[in-house]
């Protein structure tokens, strides 16, 4: 999909077809000239409503008011209309909320790249979408002058992190039977070798080297070796250090502590943290960002079998502290303490960020379309929140308390893999991951929990069904802003 922007009136473009937004229902406005039609049709402009005029060539669709979240999902299912038409290319004009704020443009180019993705991997027939290119005109619904080099650049950087999101959606919906650790890893070399990313994997040799004991356990009972995956992107001038720690679980069948079959359907998507990890990376390196950036990913499958680490066991985690395991099925935050201790051992950074399909608890808590976000600073837990907002992602703070933090000690153990108490979950499970994280990174490290959106069962505003790729989106606009603050 191209993009195109251009100073031209919309009247001046040439197009096979032209999409509409109509605002608050305000049919009266110059961009609508199909009043009696639209009306005829039963159109009645309500947000994400669309109505095709075939023999006219123009889309309509419905937005309450100008914003990014409304002009994101309303484009998202216009472009989706358009699914086996033999269209190859629109014009749309601009719908901003600001002169000076180009976040509703880039919201639009998302619109349009996340709602046209598709999976089809798996499918004999596949879905075709004809559209090639997309002339988006500077004329402006409120008549704003809207400067051109800004607009360009807003609109290049939602296409990069749309199309990072549906690299991850990509790697996220592949079945486990095509997408396991080695195939992460190759997936992260792949993209260094077509970047200026560095790329270092380790495998079990280097992993035992490193004592990352914890992982290998979780790792062991399957036939596909775990990997640890360090993808850097090292500017010149970079203004910080930014960390992120992905849950690459390519399947998550609990373990000996067994999923029953309903909650073990939709596994797959246990790496989504991991992958959400290599979009960043590829949109961060395509944007060339001034910050420093290490994404790391442990990439594990957590089976069955005669040798597979059990309920009962206690681990020795690579920061020396022991873990007794009461359920094979809490994994993620096992994986998760050694890849944070290594990642932390590796780079002094000035914020680390997790992003992990941690717990049930926490789509119990917040539901299906909120990641839960976590840690011991709130200047930290801020900055994602904030970033979420403009993101077109959901997030919101889970607090930790000293109370559910007994809930996880151990008779036999310095700590306990699950809580003593079937409440509390996420924040629990958050507070597990406190234990590896280094006093001097305590003040800088956020835990975001995605179990709830990484993978979506009834298609939602932007997000088909299947993986969302959560976690992109919101992570390229923390460290965006990061670029633009320091
Ligand atoms: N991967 C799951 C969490 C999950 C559940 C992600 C639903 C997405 C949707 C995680 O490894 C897990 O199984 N967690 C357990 C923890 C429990 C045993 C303490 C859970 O949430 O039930
Ligand atoms: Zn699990
Ligand atoms: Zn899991």
């Amino acid at each position: 999909m191209n993009f195109e922007l251009t100073i031209n009136p919309i009247k001046d473009i040439t197009s096979d077809i032209e999409i509409i937004i109509v605002v608050d229902k305000n049919l009266e406005h110059r961009f609508v000239e199909d009043i009696e039609l639209l009306e005829k049709s039963g159109f009645k402009a309500g947000q994400d409503e669309t109505c095709l005029l075939i023999e006219k060539n123009r889309l309509y669709v419905g937005i309450e008011e100008i914003s990014s979240t409304n002009v994101r999902t309303a484009i998202a299912t216009a472009i989706k209309t358009l699914i086996s038409t033999s269209y190859t290319t629109i014009k749309i004009a601009s719908y901003m909320n600001h002169p000076k704020c180009t976040a509703v443009i880039r919201a639009m180019v998302e619109g349009f790249v996340l709602g046209a993705y598709s999976f089809d991997k798996y499918k004999t027939k596949k879905s075709e979408l004809s559209i090639e290119s997309i002339t988006i005109s500077l004329e402006d619904y409120n008549e704003y002058e809207l400067d051109i080099e800004k607009c360009a650049i807003a609109m290049s950087n939602g296409q990069t992190v749309a199309e990072a999101t549906n690299f991850t959606r990509d790697i996220v919906n592949t079945t486990p039977e095509d997408c396991y650790p080695e195939i992460m890893a190759d997936i992260a070399q792949s993209l260094a070798n077509k970047s200026e990313l560095e790329c270092k994997i380790l495998k079990p040799k280097e992993l035992r080297a490193e004592k990352m004991e914890t992982l290998l356990a979780v790792a062991r009972a399957s036939r596909h070796k775990p990997r640890v995956i360090h993808l850097t992107h090292k500017p010149k001038d970079a203004k910080a250090i930014v960390t992120i720690v992905g849950k690459g679980l390519t399947y998550d069948s609990g373990g000996l502590s067994l999923k029953p079959s309903d909650y073990m359907v939709t596994m797959k998507s246990d790496k989504s943290g991991g992958s959400a990890v290599l979009g960043i990376m590829k949109a961060v390196s395509e944007m060339n960002l001034p910050i420093e950036v290490h994404g790391f990913v442990g990439a594990v499958e957590n089976m069955i079998g005669g040798d597979a680490y059990k309920p009962d066991d206690v681990l020795v985690a690579k920061n020396g502290k022991t873990i007794e395991i009461r359920n094979t099925d809490a994994e993620g935050r096992l994986v998760l303490a050694d890849t944070l201790a290594y990642a932390q051992q590796e780079v002094k950074a000035d914020y680390i960020f997790d992003i992990a399909t941690l717990t049930g608890a926490s789509v119990v808590g917040v539901g299906h379309y909120t990641s839960s976000v976590m840690g011991n600073s709130e200047e930290v837990k801020d900055i994602v929140i904030k970033a979420a907002k403009i993101s077109g992602e959901f997030a919101t703070k889970l607090d930790f308390n000293r109370y559910l933090k007994k809930s996880i000690k151990s008779e036999i153990a310095d700590i306990c893999n699950i809580s003593s108490t079937r409440y509390g979950g996420a924040i629990t499970a958050g507070q597990f991951l406190e234990e590896f994280i280094d006093d001097d990174h305590k003040q800088k490290w956020a835990h975001i929990d995605i179990a709830g959106p990484a993978f979506v069962e009834h298609a939602w505003g932007e997000n088909p069904h299947g993986a969302s790729g959560a976690g992109v989106r919101l992570m390229m606009r923390v460290i965006e802003g990061l670029a633009r603050q320091s």
